[in-house]
């Protein structure tokens, strides 16, 4: 069993890593904190309780509002790819101001939401019980920005923390410039103080994520299991649950298909940071030496991953080790295999 923070700002993708790690098995959600991102802070909070809501996690499993800016530079937000509330197109979730929405968030004794930070190590130390009890697996499908701040609030507390997993960065590409991934383009400096913490850390670069692709096929299974793909229409969705999520895969598309032109659909890069702590064996990985790029005029935000080994580094994770294990290929089957799975589990409750 993994036990799992889940740091998020839905965002389209970010929905499904929802979904995945609520409906996975082999994964215990302690809870969710949200980050400025595709969308205003507001707005990723209030789309991660609708999602928890949603998809049938369990009702102590809370969110905590966090970063609302990053920690250096002015926060961006991507409506050409999520709509201006971060979960644009996406029909059937709950409201905001459903109550059970509103009821997702954690609340102090005064009625204010309880920060992400506060969030994450009151969990934390609750699961680990200084040794007792299990490390936590910390995942960030956003900017950095929480986990940076966590690492600097309460470093006492990486012990009991077994592994960082993001989703970010790119091996010699990008995509919100030529060689920046959108989440560290976001945060760069909460990126670079995340990967220079002496604790292991997992990169899930868009190399892999956009193998990642719901195809007409997958698009077509996800609505009506069984269905026979075909060039016409999809079929009907079988549950509410499958339009949902239909909806969100459809906008995501579009989205794809407009901006970077992707023909054959959207790439599901946040869903694979839950599928590699659950299922690690469907990625091959590598270990390597990766730094931000924080000053350049045409390369700020590049993850810097010495593929070649030039740097001469140690064993450690930290400030001069051999950092960060980095996704080198997925089981694109065997990931969709797992995330129908899910879907159909969820689909059941
Ligand atoms: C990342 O940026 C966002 O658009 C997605 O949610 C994902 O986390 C991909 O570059
Ligand atoms: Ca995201």
């Amino acid at each position: 069993m993994k036990y799992v923070w889940l740091d998020v700002d839905p965002g389209h993708d970010d929905a499904t890593a929802i979904m995945l790690a609520v409906n996975s098995p082999n994964i215990q959600l302690l809870g969710v904190s949200t980050t400025h991102g595709n969308a205003s802070s507001d707005w990723t909070a209030i789309n991660a309780a609708r999602c928890l809501v949603a998809f049938g996690a369990p009702s102590k499993i809370l969110v905590h509002p966090g970063a609302t800016e990053p920690l250096l530079l002015p926060a961006k937000h991507d409506p050409e790819i999520h709509g201006e509330d971060g979960l644009g197109g996406v029909e059937g979730l709950p409201a905001g101001d459903d109550s059970n929405v509103v009821a997702r968030f954690a609340k102090d004794a005064d009625g204010f939401n309880v920060h992400a930070l506060d969030g994450m190590s009151r969990s934390i130390k609750e699961t680990w019980r200084n040794g007792s009890g299990p490390r936590v697996t910390i995942i960030s499908t956003g900017p950095m920005t929480n986990i940076a701040l966590f690492i600097s609030v309460y470093p006492k507390l990486l012990g009991a923390v077994e592994e960082f997993v993001f989703m970010g960065g790119g091996v010699g590409m990008g995509n919100r410039s030529s060689v920046a991934e959108y989440n560290i383009l976001c945060d760069p400096h909460a990126a670079q103080i995340v990967l220079n913490v002496p604790v292991k850390k997992t990169m899930i670069p868009i190399n892999v994520t956009h193998t990642a692709i719901v195809t007409r096929e997958i698009h077509t299974q996800l609505l009506s299991p069984g269905s026979e793909s075909s060039l016409g229409v999809l079929p009907a969705a079988s549950s509410n649950l499958r339009h949902t999520l239909s909806t969100l895969i459809s906008y995501f598309a579009e989205s794809y298909k407009s901006t970077f032109g992707f023909q054959e659909g959207p790439p599901l890069h946040d869903a694979l940071t839950v599928a590699y702590v659950a299922y690690p064996e469907l990625f091959r990985t590598t270990r390597h030496r990766v730094d931000i790029e924080l000053t350049g005029a045409h390369s700020i935000g590049e993850t810097v991953v010495d593929v070649w080994k030039y740097k001469s580094c140690d064993d450690t994770w930290g400030r001069n080790g051999r950092n960060c294990v980095v996704a080198d290929a997925l089981n694109v089957q065997g990931f969709f295999d797992i995330f129908l799975e899910a879907v159909a589990r969820c689909d059941a409750m």
